[in-house]
């Protein structure tokens, strides 16, 4: 490892770094003085120290090779400048290798809000594939739109497929509640609504959803975004995290303490939940860099399945840390302010897929880690894989 480390800090002698890759050392960066211009006074502005050309791979720790692989890349696949059309709710199919996911829903560029509903698209990973054989650079992968019923509103986070469907968490809009549901993800794409209410009250406003791996319990987390972004009424809720066991009808609050719990994820084996608290991002308060940009780590009590022990697990640099993904090798990756970051099981962050700007989620796929950027579709071809998701 010291080898590894002083070969990348040397200027890669031995080649270790593939092409598109930059180590970036921290301990060149521990000390920068009062007039460095790497300085940032907004976390929402990447670090690049480097001056590389976005995209590109940072590497902070060698262990990040290990996840790009011998010849990492990134190309756009899909792009449609101003709509938002790609945000959250990535779900992917490794039988019919597409990835659904939601259109941004509040934001300037989603075309929604109080009065309209975002959407749900599709993208076939086999066309693109195809295309990229074809060639070395970008490819623009026409992205299908599925024709949801109205019952399903402001899609926001997504998980499964789940007993062959979509499990959606809905925002919900204006007075329609916000919603659990399934989708069947072929024509007709009719819907089953699984819960909409916590004992008559409506939810704020739910964002992210997950299976607990070994059973069918899904936990959700319910932030205050569709007040702060316009589209809901006030909160009747504090901003908490869910479990609903649909085979009893049972739902009750796992954790709570959160400015806004957000993404959520689970290691294989069940036993450590990850839940993230975007607080920076205040919708129309603004932002306010005092509040969490954190990832929580949380034992799952094996009875109760309620989350003990909360610790932080990683503070992101940028933006704050929203959707949240596991690799096999127990890397965890969250979409920030300037792209994608990864910190290894223990909380170290070793690399990042620079965008220099915000993503709000990702997915494995057969093809190699789909990064939903708002107006775009990354593709990064990588080593790692993702755990699976699929629930028979
Ligand atoms: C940070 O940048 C913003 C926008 O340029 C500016 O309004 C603010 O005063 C700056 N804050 C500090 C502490 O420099
Ligand atoms: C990056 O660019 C800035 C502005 O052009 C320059 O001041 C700085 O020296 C560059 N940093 C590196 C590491 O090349
Ligand atoms: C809502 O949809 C209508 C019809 O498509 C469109 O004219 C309008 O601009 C949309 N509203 C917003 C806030 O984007
Ligand atoms: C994806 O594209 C491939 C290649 O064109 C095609 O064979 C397949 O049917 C498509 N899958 C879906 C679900 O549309
Ligand atoms: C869709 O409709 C079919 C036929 O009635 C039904 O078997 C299936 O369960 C429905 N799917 C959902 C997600 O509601
Ligand atoms: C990153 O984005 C900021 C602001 O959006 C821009 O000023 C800067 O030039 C960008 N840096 C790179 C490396 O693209």
């Amino acid at each position: 490892m010291a080898a590894v480390l002083a070969a990348l800090s040397s200027g890669n002698p031995g080649g270790m770094l593939p092409p598109g890759t930059v180590y970036v050392d921290p301990l060149a960066y521990n000390v920068l003085g009062a007039n460095s211009p790497d300085l940032r006074n907004m976390s929402f502005s990447g670090f690049n120290p480097t001056n590389s050309t976005v995209p590109f791979f940072q590497v902070l720790d060698p262990s990040f090779l290990a996840v790009l692989g011998p010849s990492p890349t990134i190309h756009s696949i899909a792009a449609n400048p101003g709509f938002a059309f790609a945000h959250e709710a990535p779900v992917y199919d490794p039988t019919l290798n597409v990835v659904y996911f939601a259109s941004n829903a509040g934001g300037s560029l989603g075309y929604n809000g109080w009065y309209n509903n975002s959407v749900v698209g599709m993208i076939n990973m086999t066309e693109v594939d195809q295309a990229l054989a074809d060639t070395t650079g970008d490819v623009n992968i026409q992205v299908t739109t599925l024709d949801l019923p109205d019952t399903v509103q402001m899609v926001n986070g997504g998980t499964g497929p789940y007993k062959g469907n979509l499990l959606f968490s809905t925002s919900g809009r204006a007075l329609l509640p916000p919603s659990l549901v399934l989708a069947n993800p072929a024509p007709p794409y009719n819907v089953t609504v699984l819960l909409d209410n916590f004992f008559g009250r409506q939810f704020n406003s739910l964002n992210d959803v997950k299976v607990l791996p070994g059973t069918d319990i899904i936990f959700f987390t319910d932030p205050a975004y569709g007040y702060l972004n316009g589209f809901r009424p006030e909160p009747m809720l504090p901003s908490q995290v869910y479990r609903f066991d649909s085979s009893t009808g049972q739902v009750r609050v796992v954790a709570d303490h959160f400015v806004q719990p957000n993404g959520i994820a689970f290691t294989p084996d069940g036993k450590t939940a990850f839940v993230t608290d975007t607080g920076v991002s205040g919708g129309f308060r603004g932002t306010d860099q005092t509040l969490p940009a954190t990832i929580y780590q949380y034992d799952v009590d094996p009875t109760t399945r309620s989350f003990t022990n909360a610790r932080v697990f990683a503070y992101s640099d940028s933006g704050a840390p929203d959707g949240i993904q596991l690799d096999t090798m127990g890397n965890v990756y969250s979409g920030c302010g300037d792209g994608v970051q990864v910190w290894n099981s223990a909380g170290t962050l070793i690399g990042k897929v620079f965008l220099n700007g915000t993503t709000a989620e990702m997915i494995f796929t057969q093809s190699g880690l789909v990064i939903l950027y708002e107006e775009r579709i990354y593709l990064a071809s990588i080593q790692a894989q993702g755990i699976p998701l699929t629930i028979l």
